[in-house]
């Protein structure tokens, strides 16, 4: 079973907590929801204390009462296992399950998320609800998808996770000899003789000044994997569980998009579909959701995902939770189709009384109102998603840009003892991002593993760790004529983080054409002028954190120059003309700032007919998806406060509105407006 569920519309509704209300509520609740066109509900997140009040006890009244009346109103479920949070009870009785933090702390009970992953009793017991819960409600007319836990993320240190970590290395590395050379244990007199003589990495052991610092590379970057596989154990045991009583529908956890604790792509191929929760922090640019929804739906090779939750209003746990302006809530919610949602979902359907969420947005406030301006904007797009229908449903996004997206080079960078500390994976990758995305390409964000074959450029920033035949698989895309951009930092270490004995940048070394024997890091201040390209053409941008210096080899040509300095004049950018097509591999060595990244960027999607036809317009997003009938849709929204005129390109209906508009003729966007062109 793969896929998402299959629905007649876009399902709209979100977390819907009535354990935490009398019964009477309920009555209310769904008054509401039909008045803002909501028919799907998430439940059961966190009511494991009430499923099982003791360890021998169940109770199913409270969710029984949720689903059947969800059903009799023609709502449908996402109903969750409940595994996030584990009752008092249960820590008390076994108190292994409490985590033990990376400073070597066992905690006590409280908040959530906190279950030590290598627990036989969390593990068992987390099993058995799951196994209750689907026993009970798999054949449930309201029943929709499956909600595994929430939000899995951090890391255990204890004694039974140390263990398990031993058994997962020998099931990797087979030998010590294999494991010492991966580690490089030489150094610091570290070479194990047994398997009992490894520990977690932490504070009290390879760590000083937090979990970013680490004596071994290696040791780090092994655990956070298998803290990953620890996690995802946990899930599969859960889906394992489902299973056993249903068959086919659809199982799915929400993730949190560039969540750096865990690798999700290794998680990828064990949901039948991805979901994910967008918070991002009100005043990041529209890219930095976009570039997160861009990574979920890479992880099911492009499938669509669901938006599982976002706020109707504002934010709870920031230090200051701006709100969404009129008119936000929905841009964010089209922004989140056009990018291949299939599903918009809030948290939360009512706010909770009590707790550390009760200021947290939601569709229906503490005085349960239905005239407030939240529901009304709320109950606008509910009503707008009915009338779109099956419209996008499906639909796929067709990129011909990837952006290669690399955890392990993630962790390796940000856990590095120089160069920088100061450059964030995150961080550069948005900025590539964000370029292709303002000159108006659609982007697919894959794993690099992914198949290279359809794409004509490739961007991959910051590709600090070349694995397996990842290098072969870049030249391939330029022997086929396309462009790879990569830049500084990449090339730099194997899957273990051990350097390669060859020039930097390593296995990228032919493709780029260049050698870098030098770098220069320096502060955030320092910058060093990057003379790019010539005359009216040409830009001058500034580089920053780090300075590599470059030798091109062959026929790379300096296509950027630094401007000062002792490496003044030598080449901050080049490109590679690479095998017999006219493909290019493109080397850029320091940090541009946000007007260089653009410039080449631009460039390189010019060179294959990917600039888009309003890319003119900033503050005009666009994106495509093609639905499984074949037609294209075209996404138009404006992230501005102002309306844009634009010239449509080519001849669509607008979805949302009925209206068709002729190639040349006006098109109109009001201020955060959106348009959905079925293109003819
Ligand atoms: C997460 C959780 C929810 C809730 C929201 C609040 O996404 O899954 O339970 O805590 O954040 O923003
Ligand atoms: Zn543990």
């Amino acid at each position: 079973m793969s896929g998402a569920p299959g629905t007649p519309k876009i399902p709209y509704g979100g977390d819907y907590n009535p354990e935490q209300w009398p019964a009477e509520v309920a009555d209310a609740d769904h008054r509401l929801f039909t008045k803002a066109g909501v028919d799907t509900l998430t439940v059961g997140v966190f009511a494991w204390s009430l499923l099982q009040p003791a360890e021998d006890v169940y109770d199913f009244e409270v969710l029984d009462r949720i689903l059947d009346r969800a059903a009799a109103e023609g709502r449908r479920v996402v109903l969750a296992t409940g595994t996030a949070a584990v009752p008092p009870w249960l820590a008390r009785r076994y108190p292994e399950v409490n985590r033990t933090d990376f400073e070597g702390r066992r905690h006590g009970y409280g908040q959530r998320h906190n279950f030590c992953p290598g627990s036989p009793a969390y593990r068992r017991l987390s099993t058995a609800l799951a196994d209750r819960v689907a026993e009970r409600y798999a054949g449930h007319p309201a029943l929709l998808a499956w909600h595994i836990n929430n939000e899995y993320g951090g890391a255990c240190y204890c004694g039974l996770c140390a263990d398990a970590f031993r058994d997962w290395l020998r099931d990797k590395y087979g030998t010590l000899d294999a494991l010492n050379d991966a580690w490089w244990t030489t150094f610091w007199s570290h070479r194990y003789t047994d398997w009992a003589e490894i520990e977690p990495p932490s504070a009290l052991t390879e760590h000083w000044r937090g979990p970013d610092h680490t004596a071994f590379q290696g040791i780090t970057l092994d655990y956070h994997r298998f803290m990953t596989d620890a996690l995802l154990g946990c899930f599969l045991a859960e889906k394992e569980a489902i299973r056993a009583h249903s068959a086919s529908t659809p199982v799915t956890t929400n993730f949190m998009g560039l969540f750096r604790p865990l690798d999700y792509h290794r998680w990828a191929p064990h949901l039948d579909f991805a979901s994910w929760d967008s918070y991002p922090p009100l005043d990041a640019p529209p890219t930095v959701p976009a570039l997160a929804h861009d990574l979920m739906r890479g992880l099911k090779d492009g499938a669509p995902f669901w938006l599982m939750e976002q706020t109707p209003s504002t934010t709870a746990c920031r230090d200051v939770n701006p709100l969404r302006r009129p008119g936000e809530l929905r841009l964010a919610s089209w922004q989140a189709v056009a990018h291949g949602a299939d599903a918009v979902l809030y948290f939360q359907m009512r706010a909770s009384r009590g707790a550390c969420e009760k200021y947290h947005g939601a569709v229906i406030g503490h005085a349960g109102r239905d005239d407030t301006r939240v529901f009304r904007e709320v109950a606008a797009l509910g009503r707008e998603l009915a009338e779109l229908g099956p419209a996008t449903l499906g639909a796929r996004t067709p990129a011909r840009t990837a952006l290669l997206f690399d955890w392990d080079s993630w962790w390796a960078l940000e856990i590095s003892d120089g160069p920088s500390r100061l450059v964030k994976y995150p961080d550069v990758v948005h900025a590539y991002y964000r370029a292709a995305r303002a000159a108006g390409a659609d982007v697919d964000v894959v794993p690099v593993t992914a198949d290279l074959s359809a794409y004509d450029v490739v961007l991959a920033p910051v590709l600090h760790l070349v694995k397996g035949d990842l290098a072969e698989r870049l030249e391939a895309v330029a022997e086929r004529g396309g462009t790879v951009v990569t830049s500084f930092l990449s090339g730099r270490g194997d899957e273990h983080d051990r350097a390669f004995l060859t020039d930097v940048p390593g296995p990228l070394g032919a493709l780029t054409g260049v050698r870098v024997d030098e770098w220069d890091s320096r502060p955030a201040d320092v910058t060093n002028p990057v003379r790019l390209g010539e005359g009216e053409s040409g830009l001058e941008a500034a580089g920053r954190l780090v300075f590599e210096i470059v030798t091109p080899l062959g026929v790379a040509e300096p296509v950027g120059t630094y401007t000062s300095d002792f490496y003044a004049g030598s080449p901050a950018v080049t490109r590679n003309r690479f095998g017999r097509r006219g493909g290019e591999g493109w080397y850029v060595a320091t940090r541009l700032d946000d007007a260089g990244t653009e410039w080449v960027v631009r460039r390189v999607l010019d060179r294959h007919g990917l600039v888009g036809p309003y890319a003119e317009h900033a503050g005009v997003e666009t994106a495509h998806r093609v639905a499984p009938d074949g037609r294209t849709l075209l996404f138009l929204l404006n992230h501005t406060t102002d309306p844009v005129e634009l010239t449509a390109h080519a001849t669509g209906t607008d979805l949302l509105t009925g209206k068709r508009t002729g190639r040349g003729d006006p098109l109109a966007l009001d201020p955060l407006g959106v348009a959905v062109l079925r293109l003819e």
